[in-house]
């Protein structure tokens, strides 16, 4: 008996990259936010939900599964990295398994269910187990430019992978009935996610934080312009715990950088937020007080390669209060992009920053944004470095007296 339990699982392991080229093969297929609300509304059919996702989970599992393949190898070698492989295995491996069954046997579609909320426990730690297993290879290996650039390429499209898997999960439990977290906000698409009271709860979770660490926080400051009612509260049709999340990420940070730079003063400068719905854009402008960063700086922070060192876990098992992995901006960029928006910081070194988040204000035109496994992507983890086309100023300037030196005379000589 245990022989055969034991063979079993070895064919089953040899499966697997028959079954990631399989599904690799296929692209993902984007869904809209409309389709969202579809699948998650009360006459939403749960077999439909299951057809569908039985056949795209794994292809969306599977395209992701193929690029982890191009990190280098010394990256896949860390234990953090073999660990997340096994559990993308083993996810895919649980979810094809549904693949022949009768969509119309009730138990069948509780079972799915069961396996989605495992799998998405399975992988609850995903964040914070790649950031280690690439700060694992930065320490020992160190970060050249076209590493840096290809984990960075890989990151961007592996969180947004991430970000899609766990929304379609999320979006099928509540169609089949199955109790979620709600707090702080919901999980699945809402049709009417009121920005103004996201961004008050938003600032109030991270204001905790703050007064915890700081024993001070700054004020916020909230006004919306709103052009189709100047008085009609805006709400757009959203996933409330993706704004949400963005929302925090950015009070965390204006908070720190204004309790940081007015450390000696007694009046701490308001955070101010204007959100603005227009026929194309909702906009959410948070501008802080806070010192600001270089320019030279901006594109750095949103690199995961030189982040700050991953510390999120304090010794008592307690996030750390408001800086830890230094993904904050990165994460949140890829939560605005991944219906179409974007996230964008301007800053004033000396002053403060104004970080912005633009989101489609039509659902029509809220659709994922989602990586796919092809030829393109292939040449991304194939590029080299090449000589710059850009000159490189140099660090010394040139002697440039000798020049004009010699450019007088040979003038002279001709003249
Ligand atoms: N509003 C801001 N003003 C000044 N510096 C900022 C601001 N926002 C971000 N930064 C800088 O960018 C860095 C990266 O921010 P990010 O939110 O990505 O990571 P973190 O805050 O360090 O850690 P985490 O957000 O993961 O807890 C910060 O450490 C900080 O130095
Ligand atoms: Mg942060």
């Amino acid at each position: 008996m245990k022989f055969a339990q034991i063979m079993l699982k070895n064919s089953s392991k040899l499966n697997i990259p028959k079954q990631v080229d399989r599904f690799s093969k296929y692209s993902p297929t984007p869904l809209s936010m409309k389709q969202f609300i579809d699948f998650g509304s009360a006459n939403a059919c749960e077999k439909t939900s299951f057809v569908f996702l039985r056949q795209e989970l794994p292809v969306r599992l599977a395209n992701i599964m193929k690029e982890i393949d191009f990190l280098p190898d010394k990256m896949l070698s860390t234990p953090s990295l073999k660990l997340l492989q096994s559990w993308y295995a083993q996810s895919l491996m649980e979810l094809v398994d549904f693949l022949e069954k009768d969509p119309d046997d009730k138990i069948i579609l509780t079972k799915f269910t069961e396996t989605l909320i495992n799998v998405r426990n399975r992988h609850n730690n995903v964040v914070p187990t790649m950031a280690q297993g690439v700060l694992e290879y930065k320490e020992a290996f160190g970060v050249d430019p076209v590493t840096n650039q290809n984990v960075q390429y890989f990151l961007d499209r592996f969180y947004m992978s991430r970000i899609s898997t766990r929304m379609l999960m999320n979006q099928h439990s509540k169609c089949s009935g199955h109790l979620l977290k709600t707090w702080p906000s919901p999980t699945w698409a809402d049709s009417r996610c009121v920005s103004l009271f996201l961004s008050l709860d938003a600032y109030e979770s991270a204001k905790m934080l703050c007064d915890q660490y700081y024993l001070t926080s700054p004020e916020v400051e909230i006004k919306q312009v709103n052009f189709e009612g100047p008085s009609d509260l805006i709400h757009i049709v959203y996933v409330p715990s993706h704004l949400y999340h963005m929302l925090f990420e950015l009070f965390k940070n204006a908070m720190r950088a204004t309790v940081e730079t007015h450390e000696t003063s007694l009046h701490l400068p308001p955070i101010k937020v204007k959100v603005s719905l227009g026929r194309e854009d909702l906009t959410v402008k948070m501008s802080d007080r806070g010192g600001g960063v270089p320019l030279r700086k901006i594109e750095r922070l949103f690199s995961y390669m030189y982040s700050t060192a991953p510390s999120p876990v304090a010794e008592n098992g307690r996030n750390a209060p408001l800086a830890g992995f230094g993904y904050g901006l990165p994460i949140s960029r890829l939560y605005a992009k991944y219906f179409q928006g974007d996230l964008q910081l301007y800053s004033m070194e000396g002053y403060g920053t104004s970080a912005v988040i633009y989101l489609k204000a039509l659902s029509t035109e809220s659709i994922e944004r989602l990586p796919v496994f092809n030829k393109s992507a292939l040449r991304h983890y194939q590029t080299s470095t090449e000589a710059d086309d850009w000159c490189i100023p140099s660090s010394e300037p040139k002697n440039l007296g000798k020049y004009e030196y010699s450019v007088e005379r040979k003038e002279k000589l001709t003249r």
